[in-house]
């Protein structure tokens, strides 16, 4: 009686396992007549494009996130052509927002301009924050995002000065200058600087908006317009946003001085502000 049980169940087990292996059977038919009918393709995940594929190398950069932390979307966005600048989104993680903070954060000195005569540091009016530079290179997080500028850039990572990291409290600003020379003792080293990469530590509740009087653009076509503050009004604004990076030019493409990279740091009205900033020259600069 209980053996008969038994060999009924198996039997049972039995004819289920063949339905279930027959199914998968015609289920593999299926599929191989779809492939083979090209109706349906298996996802290939190796991208066998050449390194010197300029988009396949910019996503790679993107995807490889070898960086600290987490990123959010990354995009480039045309600001104006009239300096030529760009924005890239989320350029850094928070992590490396406050990481670059961290660093600095012990060292503040109050920021100088160069003296256009003698070509020496002072002190000054015009410049308000405080700041404090980053020997290129000097660690593993630091060489990451280097190498990332100068991968955005296309200017080798030799070609830049240290990071510099920036913090302006409420009423803190920059008057507008250019990052250029026109002095013979700052291009010593490295020559004139080309381009520069302002990235944004921090959020800024009001104010601090990095504005470019000399652009040839229509102000007012930006989006953020209306949120901009009256500084911010007077040129092509762009408002700090944590993690976005501003790339501009000093040179334009014939290698003459662009008058239009005109650029100030607007008052902090509300907040604090942190940046850093990447200045690239014409050729090596030796640190
Ligand atoms: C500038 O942009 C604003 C907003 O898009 C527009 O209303 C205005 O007409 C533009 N001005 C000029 C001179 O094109």
């Amino acid at each position: 009686m209980a053996k008969g049980k038994y060999t009924r169940s198996h039997g049972k087990k039995w004819s289920t396992f063949t339905l279930v292996l027959s199914m998968l059977f015609m289920l593999t038919i299926v599929l191989l007549m779809l492939l083979g009918l090209g109706i349906f393709s298996l996802p290939i995940t190796t991208d066998d494009s050449p390194p010197t594929d300029l988009s396949a190398f910019r996503r790679k950069i993107s995807e490889r996130g070898d960086g600290l932390g987490e990123r959010g979307q990354q995009w480039t966005e045309i600001l104006s052509w009239e300096p030529r600048a760009f924005i890239y989104h989320n350029f850094l993680s928070k992590e490396e927002c406050e990481y670059l903070i961290s660093l600095a954060k012990p060292f503040m000195t109050k920021s100088t301009v160069v003296d256009s005569k003698t070509g020496q540091s002072k002190d000054s009016r015009v410049r308000t924050s405080s700041g404090m530079f980053l020997k290129r290179g000097r660690d593993k997080i630091i060489r990451n995002i280097e190498k990332r500028i100068a991968d955005f850039t296309f200017i080798p990572i030799e070609n830049g000065e240290g990071l510099q990291v920036l913090h302006y409290e409420v009423g803190q600003k920059y008057e507008p200058h250019y990052d250029y020379f026109l002095d013979d003792f700052n291009t010593k080293n490295g020559g004139q600087r080309i381009a520069t990469v302002l990235m944004y530590l921090s959020d800024v509740e009001e104010g601090g908006e990095t504005v470019f009087p000399a652009a040839k653009a229509n102000f007012s076509a930006v989006p953020w317009w209306n949120d901009l503050s009256e500084c911010g009004r007077k040129g092509l604004s762009v408002k700090p946003k944590m993690g976005d990076a501003l790339l501009f030019w000093s040179m334009r493409p014939d290698a003459s001085l662009d008058p239009t990279s005109l650029h100030g740091g607007c008052p902090v009205i509300r907040g604090n502000k942190w940046s850093s900033t990447k200045w690239m020259h014409l050729e090596e600069y030796r640190v």
